[in-house]
Protein backbone atom coordinates (compact mmCIF):
# COMPACT_ATOMS: atom_id res chain seq x y z
CA UNK A 1 0.00 0.00 0.00
CA UNK A 2 1.29 3.31 -1.00
CA UNK A 3 1.68 5.81 1.79
CA UNK A 4 -0.96 8.61 0.95
CA UNK A 5 0.95 11.54 0.10
CA UNK A 6 -1.02 14.99 -0.40
CA UNK A 7 -0.01 17.10 -3.48
CA UNK A 8 -1.02 20.57 -4.43
CA UNK A 9 -1.11 22.04 -8.17
CA UNK A 10 -1.20 25.63 -8.57
CA UNK A 11 -3.53 25.17 -11.64
CA UNK A 12 -5.21 23.00 -13.50
CA UNK A 13 -2.84 20.15 -15.67
CA UNK A 14 -5.79 17.93 -16.84
CA UNK A 15 -6.33 14.26 -16.93
CA UNK A 16 -2.75 13.46 -15.55
CA UNK A 17 -3.51 14.24 -12.11
CA UNK A 18 -6.00 10.99 -11.91
CA UNK A 19 -2.14 9.32 -12.33
CA UNK A 20 -1.59 10.47 -8.75
CA UNK A 21 -5.05 9.73 -7.68
CA UNK A 22 -5.16 6.40 -8.91
CA UNK A 23 -1.88 5.76 -6.67
CA UNK A 24 -3.52 7.08 -3.66
CA UNK A 25 -2.41 10.69 -3.31
CA UNK A 26 -4.55 12.99 -2.37
CA UNK A 27 -4.62 16.03 -4.76
CA UNK A 28 -6.06 19.06 -4.17
CA UNK A 29 -5.83 21.35 -7.58
CA UNK A 30 -6.21 24.95 -7.42
CA UNK A 31 -9.28 25.61 -9.64
CA UNK A 32 -8.73 29.60 -10.42
CA UNK A 33 -7.33 30.10 -14.15
CA UNK A 34 -5.02 32.86 -12.44
CA UNK A 35 -2.15 32.26 -10.25
CA UNK A 36 -2.95 31.04 -6.90
CA UNK A 37 -1.50 34.00 -4.44
CA UNK A 38 2.08 33.22 -2.93
CA UNK A 39 0.68 33.57 0.79
CA UNK A 40 -1.65 30.36 -0.32
CA UNK A 41 0.95 28.29 -1.87
CA UNK A 42 2.81 29.19 1.72
CA UNK A 43 -0.53 28.36 3.57
CA UNK A 44 -0.75 25.02 1.24
CA UNK A 45 2.62 23.43 1.76
CA UNK A 46 2.97 24.76 5.39
CA UNK A 47 -0.23 22.14 5.79
CA UNK A 48 1.98 19.54 5.14
CA UNK A 49 1.87 18.20 1.90
CA UNK A 50 4.57 16.16 0.74
CA UNK A 51 4.60 17.24 -3.27
CA UNK A 52 3.81 20.74 -5.18
CA UNK A 53 3.14 21.38 -8.53
CA UNK A 54 4.19 24.76 -10.19
CA UNK A 55 4.51 26.77 -13.23
CA UNK A 56 6.11 29.78 -14.49
CA UNK A 57 3.92 31.98 -12.86
CA UNK A 58 4.67 30.76 -9.01
CA UNK A 59 7.55 32.16 -7.62
CA UNK A 60 9.35 29.06 -5.90
CA UNK A 61 11.75 30.73 -3.58
CA UNK A 62 13.29 30.29 0.47
CA UNK A 63 10.13 30.97 2.01
CA UNK A 64 8.46 28.08 0.10
CA UNK A 65 10.94 25.48 0.88
CA UNK A 66 11.06 26.94 4.88
CA UNK A 67 7.30 26.22 5.02
CA UNK A 68 8.24 22.76 3.67
CA UNK A 69 11.10 21.95 5.95
CA UNK A 70 11.29 18.32 7.22
CA UNK A 71 7.94 17.27 4.79
CA UNK A 72 7.87 18.45 1.20
CA UNK A 73 9.67 16.05 -0.68
CA UNK A 74 9.77 17.80 -4.23
CA UNK A 75 8.92 20.33 -6.55
CA UNK A 76 7.28 19.48 -10.16
CA UNK A 77 7.25 22.07 -12.46
CA UNK A 78 4.82 21.78 -15.82
CA UNK A 79 7.05 23.74 -17.88
CA UNK A 80 10.90 23.40 -19.57
CA UNK A 81 11.95 26.61 -17.78
CA UNK A 82 12.82 27.41 -14.20
CA UNK A 83 13.80 30.67 -13.79
CA UNK A 84 10.26 30.90 -11.29
CA UNK A 85 12.34 28.26 -8.58
CA UNK A 86 14.85 29.75 -6.98
CA UNK A 87 17.57 26.33 -7.19
CA UNK A 88 19.89 28.03 -4.53
CA UNK A 89 16.98 27.60 -1.60
CA UNK A 90 16.08 24.35 -3.61
CA UNK A 91 19.39 23.39 -3.32
CA UNK A 92 20.24 24.88 0.41
CA UNK A 93 16.94 22.93 1.30
CA UNK A 94 17.92 19.59 -0.29
CA UNK A 95 14.45 19.94 -2.39
CA UNK A 96 14.40 18.43 -5.43
CA UNK A 97 12.98 20.03 -8.23
CA UNK A 98 11.41 18.55 -11.93
CA UNK A 99 10.45 20.16 -15.11
CA UNK A 100 9.01 18.44 -18.32
CA UNK A 101 11.61 19.31 -20.88
CA UNK A 102 11.62 17.33 -24.23
CA UNK A 103 8.54 16.84 -24.51
CA UNK A 104 7.27 20.56 -25.49
CA UNK A 105 10.86 21.33 -28.18
CA UNK A 106 9.31 20.27 -30.99
CA UNK A 107 5.95 22.43 -30.60
CA UNK A 108 8.18 25.34 -29.29
CA UNK A 109 10.26 25.80 -32.39
CA UNK A 110 7.20 25.00 -34.79
CA UNK A 111 5.41 27.82 -33.14
CA UNK A 112 8.89 30.13 -33.47
CA UNK A 113 8.55 29.52 -37.13
CA UNK A 114 5.26 30.27 -37.35
CA UNK A 115 5.65 33.57 -35.78
CA UNK A 116 8.34 34.01 -37.95
CA UNK A 117 6.23 33.23 -41.23
CA UNK A 118 3.63 35.47 -39.95
CA UNK A 119 5.51 38.21 -39.39
CA UNK A 120 7.64 38.38 -42.62
CA UNK A 121 4.96 37.44 -44.76
CA UNK A 122 2.95 40.10 -42.84
CA UNK A 123 0.12 37.70 -42.19
CA UNK A 124 -1.35 40.25 -39.16
CA UNK A 125 -1.84 43.62 -41.57
CA UNK A 126 -2.73 41.58 -45.01
CA UNK A 127 -5.13 40.21 -42.80
CA UNK A 128 -6.70 42.96 -41.01
CA UNK A 129 -6.47 45.05 -44.80
CA UNK A 130 -9.27 42.10 -46.02
CA UNK A 131 -11.34 42.31 -42.43
CA UNK A 132 -11.32 46.10 -42.86
CA UNK A 133 -12.57 45.94 -46.36
CA UNK A 134 -9.52 47.62 -47.69
CA UNK A 135 -8.72 44.87 -50.11
CA UNK A 136 -9.40 47.20 -53.19
CA UNK A 137 -7.19 45.73 -56.23
CA UNK A 138 -4.71 43.19 -56.80
CA UNK A 139 -1.14 44.68 -57.43
CA UNK A 140 2.32 43.94 -57.74
CA UNK A 141 3.77 45.73 -54.84
CA UNK A 142 0.68 47.58 -53.01
CA UNK A 143 -0.07 47.76 -50.67
CA UNK A 144 2.88 46.15 -49.13
CA UNK A 145 5.03 43.03 -49.35
CA UNK A 146 6.18 40.92 -47.27
CA UNK A 147 9.79 38.92 -47.36
CA UNK A 148 10.27 35.31 -47.88
CA UNK A 149 11.97 32.59 -46.08
CA UNK A 150 13.23 30.73 -48.47
CA UNK A 151 17.08 30.82 -48.96
CA UNK A 152 17.73 33.42 -46.28
CA UNK A 153 19.98 33.26 -43.52
CA UNK A 154 19.03 32.83 -39.87
CA UNK A 155 20.33 33.40 -37.02
CA UNK A 156 20.10 30.65 -34.19
CA UNK A 157 20.58 31.80 -31.12
CA UNK A 158 21.09 29.17 -28.09
CA UNK A 159 21.65 25.68 -29.58
CA UNK A 160 19.82 23.46 -27.12
CA UNK A 161 16.52 21.13 -27.62
CA UNK A 162 14.58 24.04 -28.96
CA UNK A 163 17.28 25.81 -30.94
CA UNK A 164 18.29 22.32 -32.01
CA UNK A 165 14.56 21.99 -33.47
CA UNK A 166 14.43 25.38 -34.81
CA UNK A 167 17.62 24.52 -37.22
CA UNK A 168 15.36 21.23 -38.57
CA UNK A 169 12.57 23.32 -39.44
CA UNK A 170 14.56 25.90 -41.29
CA UNK A 171 16.81 23.45 -42.73
CA UNK A 172 13.46 22.43 -44.39
CA UNK A 173 12.53 25.66 -45.55
CA UNK A 174 16.47 26.15 -47.26
CA UNK A 175 17.75 28.55 -44.96
CA UNK A 176 21.29 29.45 -44.41
CA UNK A 177 21.80 29.46 -40.63
CA UNK A 178 24.48 31.19 -38.28
CA UNK A 179 24.37 29.59 -34.71
CA UNK A 180 25.58 31.02 -31.51
CA UNK A 181 25.56 29.45 -28.15
CA UNK A 182 27.36 31.04 -25.09
CA UNK A 183 27.75 27.78 -22.94
CA UNK A 184 28.03 24.90 -25.99
CA UNK A 185 28.32 24.20 -29.65
CA UNK A 186 27.10 20.97 -30.76
CA UNK A 187 29.08 20.53 -33.62
CA UNK A 188 27.87 16.85 -34.68
CA UNK A 189 24.29 18.05 -34.80
CA UNK A 190 25.67 21.20 -37.31
CA UNK A 191 27.57 18.79 -39.28
CA UNK A 192 24.44 16.22 -39.81
CA UNK A 193 22.15 18.92 -41.01
CA UNK A 194 24.41 20.48 -43.90
CA UNK A 195 25.14 16.61 -44.98
CA UNK A 196 20.88 16.43 -44.87
CA UNK A 197 21.10 19.91 -47.07
CA UNK A 198 23.74 18.29 -49.60
CA UNK A 199 21.69 15.57 -50.30
CA UNK A 200 18.49 17.78 -50.90
CA UNK A 201 21.12 19.51 -53.30
CA UNK A 202 22.40 16.47 -54.48
CA UNK A 203 18.71 14.90 -55.26
CA UNK A 204 17.34 18.54 -56.99
CA UNK A 205 15.09 18.59 -53.63
CA UNK A 206 16.86 21.77 -52.85
CA UNK A 207 17.75 24.60 -56.05
CA UNK A 208 20.58 26.41 -53.97
CA UNK A 209 22.81 25.32 -51.85
CA UNK A 210 22.45 26.21 -48.00
CA UNK A 211 25.21 26.01 -45.39
CA UNK A 212 25.22 26.09 -41.88
CA UNK A 213 27.76 27.31 -39.31
CA UNK A 214 28.12 28.61 -35.61
CA UNK A 215 29.67 32.37 -35.65
CA UNK A 216 30.33 34.36 -32.78
CA UNK A 217 27.00 36.21 -31.42
CA UNK A 218 27.78 39.50 -33.00
CA UNK A 219 28.58 38.39 -36.34
CA UNK A 220 25.36 36.20 -36.05
CA UNK A 221 23.35 39.05 -35.86
CA UNK A 222 25.49 41.39 -38.58
CA UNK A 223 24.35 38.77 -41.38
CA UNK A 224 21.38 37.33 -40.64
CA UNK A 225 18.05 37.90 -42.22
CA UNK A 226 15.91 36.49 -39.28
CA UNK A 227 17.20 36.19 -35.83
CA UNK A 228 15.45 33.34 -33.36
CA UNK A 229 16.83 32.99 -29.90
CA UNK A 230 16.24 30.11 -28.04
CA UNK A 231 18.82 30.73 -24.61
CA UNK A 232 17.51 30.03 -20.88
CA UNK A 233 17.01 32.94 -19.14
CA UNK A 234 20.41 33.75 -16.84
CA UNK A 235 20.66 36.88 -14.49
CA UNK A 236 24.36 38.38 -13.83
CA UNK A 237 25.71 35.97 -11.49
CA UNK A 238 24.02 33.11 -12.28
CA UNK A 239 26.50 31.84 -15.23
CA UNK A 240 29.69 33.24 -16.69
CA UNK A 241 27.22 33.37 -19.56
CA UNK A 242 24.26 35.40 -18.36
CA UNK A 243 21.75 36.21 -21.27
CA UNK A 244 19.30 38.71 -19.22
CA UNK A 245 18.87 41.26 -21.86
CA UNK A 246 21.31 40.09 -24.54
CA UNK A 247 19.33 42.03 -26.83
CA UNK A 248 20.37 45.46 -25.75
CA UNK A 249 20.16 49.07 -28.03
CA UNK A 250 24.32 47.89 -28.70
CA UNK A 251 23.15 44.50 -30.28
CA UNK A 252 20.02 45.30 -31.32
CA UNK A 253 22.09 47.79 -33.46
CA UNK A 254 23.63 45.31 -35.28
CA UNK A 255 21.06 43.58 -36.56
CA UNK A 256 20.47 44.50 -40.43
CA UNK A 257 17.33 47.35 -40.78
CA UNK A 258 16.05 44.38 -43.03
CA UNK A 259 16.00 41.85 -40.15
CA UNK A 260 13.12 40.42 -37.89
CA UNK A 261 13.82 39.55 -34.33
CA UNK A 262 11.83 36.02 -32.99
CA UNK A 263 11.95 35.65 -29.37
CA UNK A 264 10.23 31.89 -27.85
CA UNK A 265 12.55 32.00 -24.58
CA UNK A 266 12.42 34.33 -21.76
CA UNK A 267 11.07 37.62 -22.05
CA UNK A 268 13.64 39.57 -19.98
CA UNK A 269 16.65 38.02 -22.93
CA UNK A 270 15.35 41.27 -24.73
CA UNK A 271 15.24 44.63 -23.14
CA UNK A 272 11.38 45.72 -24.13
CA UNK A 273 11.47 49.36 -23.82
CA UNK A 274 15.22 49.31 -26.78
CA UNK A 275 13.57 47.14 -29.00
CA UNK A 276 9.86 49.16 -28.87
CA UNK A 277 12.50 52.09 -29.79
CA UNK A 278 14.21 49.73 -32.70
CA UNK A 279 10.98 49.49 -34.12
CA UNK A 280 9.61 52.40 -33.79
CA UNK A 281 12.90 53.79 -35.25
CA UNK A 282 13.15 51.09 -38.46
CA UNK A 283 16.74 50.32 -36.46
CA UNK A 284 15.17 46.36 -37.53
CA UNK A 285 12.20 45.68 -39.59
CA UNK A 286 10.11 43.89 -37.48
CA UNK A 287 9.77 41.36 -33.94
CA UNK A 288 7.46 38.84 -33.02
CA UNK A 289 7.35 38.27 -28.98
CA UNK A 290 5.75 35.13 -26.96
CA UNK A 291 7.83 35.99 -24.08
CA UNK A 292 7.91 39.17 -22.29
CA UNK A 293 9.63 40.73 -19.15
CA UNK A 294 6.57 40.76 -17.42
CA UNK A 295 3.76 38.26 -17.93
CA UNK A 296 1.07 38.97 -18.51
CA UNK A 297 2.02 41.99 -20.60
CA UNK A 298 0.96 45.03 -19.24
CA UNK A 299 -1.43 47.41 -20.19
CA UNK A 300 0.84 50.24 -20.52
CA UNK A 301 3.86 48.33 -22.54
CA UNK A 302 5.81 50.30 -25.35
CA UNK A 303 5.11 47.07 -27.33
CA UNK A 304 1.91 48.00 -27.33
CA UNK A 305 2.40 51.48 -29.53
CA UNK A 306 -0.10 51.04 -32.60
CA UNK A 307 2.68 53.23 -34.66
CA UNK A 308 4.92 49.58 -34.47
CA UNK A 309 1.46 46.99 -34.67
CA UNK A 310 2.40 46.52 -38.27
CA UNK A 311 5.68 44.85 -37.42
CA UNK A 312 5.27 43.49 -33.71
CA UNK A 313 3.56 40.48 -33.25
CA UNK A 314 2.74 39.75 -29.55
CA UNK A 315 1.81 36.19 -28.27
CA UNK A 316 0.50 34.99 -24.97
CA UNK A 317 3.02 33.16 -23.74
CA UNK A 318 1.63 30.72 -26.00
CA UNK A 319 4.72 28.50 -28.13
CA UNK A 320 4.33 25.27 -26.42
CA UNK A 321 0.36 25.81 -26.02
CA UNK A 322 -0.60 22.63 -28.42
CA UNK A 323 -3.38 19.92 -26.97
CA UNK A 324 -0.63 16.98 -26.67
CA UNK A 325 1.69 18.39 -25.89
CA UNK A 326 0.39 20.25 -23.18
CA UNK A 327 -1.62 17.89 -21.67
CA UNK A 328 -1.39 13.99 -22.83
CA UNK A 329 -0.35 12.35 -19.68
CA UNK A 330 2.04 10.09 -21.32
CA UNK A 331 5.33 11.50 -20.28
CA UNK A 332 6.96 11.37 -23.70
CA UNK A 333 4.26 13.24 -25.47
CA UNK A 334 3.05 15.78 -22.83
CA UNK A 335 4.38 18.24 -20.63
CA UNK A 336 1.57 17.53 -17.77
CA UNK A 337 2.38 13.67 -18.14
CA UNK A 338 6.01 14.27 -16.93
CA UNK A 339 5.32 16.75 -14.45
CA UNK A 340 3.10 13.95 -12.87
CA UNK A 341 5.85 11.28 -13.76
CA UNK A 342 8.72 13.82 -11.72
CA UNK A 343 6.56 13.83 -9.34
CA UNK A 344 6.24 10.34 -8.93
CA UNK A 345 9.48 9.39 -9.04
CA UNK A 346 10.54 11.27 -6.22
CA UNK A 347 7.61 10.01 -4.34
CA UNK A 348 7.95 6.82 -4.96
CA UNK A 349 11.21 6.64 -4.85
CA UNK A 350 11.75 5.21 -7.96
CA UNK A 351 15.16 5.19 -9.35
CA UNK A 352 16.50 3.55 -6.10
CA UNK A 353 15.52 6.75 -4.60
CA UNK A 354 18.71 8.49 -6.20
CA UNK A 355 17.86 11.80 -7.36
CA UNK A 356 20.66 12.18 -9.53
CA UNK A 357 19.56 9.05 -11.57
CA UNK A 358 16.03 10.91 -11.60
CA UNK A 359 16.04 11.56 -15.26
CA UNK A 360 13.28 14.50 -14.94
CA UNK A 361 15.09 15.96 -11.98
CA UNK A 362 16.98 19.02 -12.06
CA UNK A 363 19.02 20.15 -9.15
CA UNK A 364 20.68 16.86 -9.47
CA UNK A 365 24.19 18.52 -7.98
CA UNK A 366 22.10 19.07 -4.47
CA UNK A 367 21.86 15.09 -4.11
CA UNK A 368 25.30 14.16 -5.38
CA UNK A 369 27.06 11.70 -2.88
C1 LIG B 1 7.59 27.62 -21.34
O1 LIG B 1 8.00 28.72 -21.52
C2 LIG B 1 8.31 26.63 -20.63
O2 LIG B 1 9.35 26.90 -20.04
O3 LIG B 1 7.83 25.48 -20.62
Amino acid sequence: MNKKFRVFATCDIGEAIDLLRNRGYEVEVYPRPEAPPKRLIIEKVKSGIDGLITTLRDQIDAEVFEAGKNHLKVVAQIAVGFDNINRADANRYKIPFTHTADVLTEATAEFAFFMLGSLTRKMWPAEHLTRQNQWGYWHPYLPFLGDEVTGKTIAIIGTGRIGLAMIKKCAGFDMNMLCYDPAYENHDYVKAIQEVMDLRLARGIAREKNWIKYVRFEQALQESDFVSVHVPLLRPGESPTPTYQLFNEQTLKLMKPTAYLVNTSRGPVVDEAVLARALRENWIAGAALDVYETEPLPADSPLRDPAIADRCRLMPHFASAARITRLSSDPNKGMAGRCVQGLIDVLAGNYGGDVTMMPYAVNKEAFAK
